[in-house]
């Protein structure tokens, strides 16, 4: 930023103080509609100091010879200094053109060029430059000849203003190339004018030869099927006079089949050319497969080459089975995943009492209890509650005690006649760890009624017993529950199905087991577990 100022502030400089320059060249080409100035160099030393030497202007044309020109000549014609200007130049302006002092002439031929109504400035009169890619571009606009009556400058690059300062200062690219109009606006008479300059920047490649190469490896395999056409793209960057071609066998010269396709070639930024070569081969056939098709970019020091050659494809879509295979793995592990999991949840019993087996489990150590289970059943032996009390007081713990190691209360069986039955009940249930409660139709209509009521205060207001209910008659009517029992989660209660023959190891006794405090079993109870342990009466 520094730098553009300060060449502001120069230009600036310069712009205020130089005066008109003398115009040397002798043909001289001007847009119409410009203003334009005709200044004599070389008049003699004394002369020009001399304040009141006339300088006489003539115009020439074809038929007559020359003309004094004067105020009177045109309304754009004005004398200043020693210039001759016009506000503006017009076409009926061309022509020859000579100025006097003394003996001192100067002539010129003035060509007025018709505007473009369609570019903003006249293809003839842009001046060419070149620079050199990655060098300094530098455009300023400068016009000291108009200096103070210019009110502002524009910038234009191919007549699209660029820039909010006239000025460009920057590494050329190739990018730059193009047209760059200063325009100028002038006041003169409270008219406005524009002088138009245009520069044609061209940008030419730096003088540093960079070493040609060819991108990728040196060799290259072409998959191709019989039939198909391929297109083999050798891509190079290299130097501007650079050889770069294909070579190919003599039998394939003749060849139709085989042909240069199509040439690509770009500058980059920069300064570097990339070209692009197509080897065409249509139809593929045998007699192109496993040849060298060499491409090759060289000059005087350098030379790159790349050899490609058609492989007739292998498995034909490698990359789909790979994919398939792996989406199949994905399919069958997921499946695999959900299948253990459902597996899981379906032997959840199973896979609990087994740990517990295994890990040799107990949670009744410590808590104190004497009790595993106590069981609350109809104690009234009613003959429609015969089974009820066969389970209770018999096939309960010949399972429950003698197999799987667990203290049962039973209140008929340990409970000694007389006392206070209210209370030794109450504290019989505090010292178990389970109650287990056999659901019969008559049930709630009995005495057990006591034991419920203070075996569900335990489990759902205190919450220190876990009960299981067992649904003995199949009881698809409810309904006599208490609602507190409902809540009771459908896994607590199992059914007995009193007419099937049960061994220890079916789901009924597992469920119960599940549900029953973990106990260590001892080892010596195993065998016992094989055999039947109930068959309905
Ligand atoms: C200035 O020019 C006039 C004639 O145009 C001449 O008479 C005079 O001597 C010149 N003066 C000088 C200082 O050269
Ligand atoms: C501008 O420069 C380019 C490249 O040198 C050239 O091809 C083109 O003719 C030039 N344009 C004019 C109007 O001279
Ligand atoms: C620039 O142009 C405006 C009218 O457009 C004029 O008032 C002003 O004086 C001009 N400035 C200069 C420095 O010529
Ligand atoms: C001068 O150029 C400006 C744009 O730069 C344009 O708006 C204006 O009309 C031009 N004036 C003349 C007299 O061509
Ligand atoms: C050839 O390859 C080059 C570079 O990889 C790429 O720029 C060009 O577009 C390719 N040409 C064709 C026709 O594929
Ligand atoms: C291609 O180059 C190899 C060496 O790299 C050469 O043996 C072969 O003849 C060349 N093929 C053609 C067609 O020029
Ligand atoms: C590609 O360029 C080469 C010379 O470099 C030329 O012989 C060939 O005709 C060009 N091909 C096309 C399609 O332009």
């Amino acid at each position: 930023m520094h730098h553009e100022e300060l060449i502001l502030i120069l230009c600036v400089l310069v712009v205020k103080s130089a005066p008109k320059s003398c115009i040397r060249r002798s043909q001289i080409h001007v847009v119409e509609g410009e203003p334009f100035y005709l200044k004599p160099c070389d008049m003699s030393a004394p002369m020009h100091n001399n304040e009141t030497a006339t300088m006489r202007w003539f115009k020439g044309n074809a038929s007559h010879g020359y003309r004094e020109l004067n105020m009177r000549s045109s309304p754009r014609i004005a004398f200043h200094g020693h210039a001759l200007e016009f506000w503006p130049v017009e076409l009926e302006d061309k022509g020859t053109y000579f100025s006097q002092v003394g003996n001192d002439r100067q002539n010129w031929t003035l060509n007025v060029t018709k505007r473009n109504k369609h570019s903003c400035f006249s293809e003839k009169l842009v001046t060419n430059r070149d620079v050199e890619v990655k060098k300094s571009l530098w455009i300023t606009c400068e016009n000291p000849s108009y200096g103070e009556l210019i009110n502002h400058t524009l910038l234009y690059k191919n007549c699209k203003e660029i820039s909010k300062t006239p000025m460009i200062l920057k590494d050329a690219e190739f990018g730059d190339e193009g047209y760059y109009s200063c325009v100028f606006s002038v006041h003169h008479n409270g008219q406005q004018y524009n002088i138009t300059k245009t520069v044609n920047i061209t940008v030419i490649e730096g003088n540093s030869k960079i070493t040609p190469a060819i991108f990728g490896s040196k060799s290259a395999k072409v998959g191709v099927e019989l039939g198909e056409d391929v297109e083999l793209n050798c891509s190079a960057v290299l130097n501007r006079n650079d050889l770069f071609y294909w070579s190919i066998r003599k039998e394939d010269s003749l060849d139709p089949n085989v042909h240069e396709d199509r040439n690509e070639t770009t500058w980059t930024f920069e300064g570097k050319l990339h070209a692009s070569k197509i080897l065409r081969i249509q139809k593929v056939t045998e007699k192109y497969l496993n040849v060298l098709y060499n491409c090759t970019v060289a000059n005087e020091e350098a030379t790159d080459t790349k050899s490609f050659i058609l492989v007739r494809k292998e498995t034909p879509d490698i990359q789909g089975h790979v994919f398939m295979r792996g989406i199949t793995m994905v399919v069958l592990t997921s499946v695999a995943a959900v299948c253990v999991v459902i597996l899981c949840i379906i032997y959840k019993v199973d896979l609990v009492l087994f740990y517990r087996r295994v890990a040799e489990r107990d949670e009744t150590l410590t808590d104190g209890k004497t009790y595993d289970a106590f069981v609350s059943y109809l104690r009234e032996c009613h003959p429609e509650n015969g089974e009820e009390y066969t389970f209770a007081v018999e096939t309960l713990p010949r399972v429950l005690e003698k197999q799987f190691g667990y203290k049962l209360c039973i209140f008929e069986r340990d409970v000694v006649p007389g006392g206070a039955v209210v209370d030794e009940i109450h504290s019989l249930i505090e010292k178990s760890r389970r109650l287990i409660i056999v659901l019969s139709k008559s049930y709630m209509t009995n005495g057990s009624r006591l034991e419920l009521e203070s075996g569900l205060h335990q489990a759902l207001v205190e919450r220190k017993i876990k009960i299981i209910l067992i649904e003995f008659t199949p009881a698809s009517n409810i309904t006599f529950l208490p609602p507190s029992l409902k809540l009771l989660k459908s896994y607590r209660v199992l059914r007995w199905k009193a007419d099937k023959p049960l061994s220890s190891k079916s789901r009924f006794w597992k469920n119960l087991l599940y549900l029953m405090p973990a106990k260590a079993v001892k080892p010596w109870r195993e065998e016992s577990e094989a055999r039947p342990v109930l068959s309905a009466p």
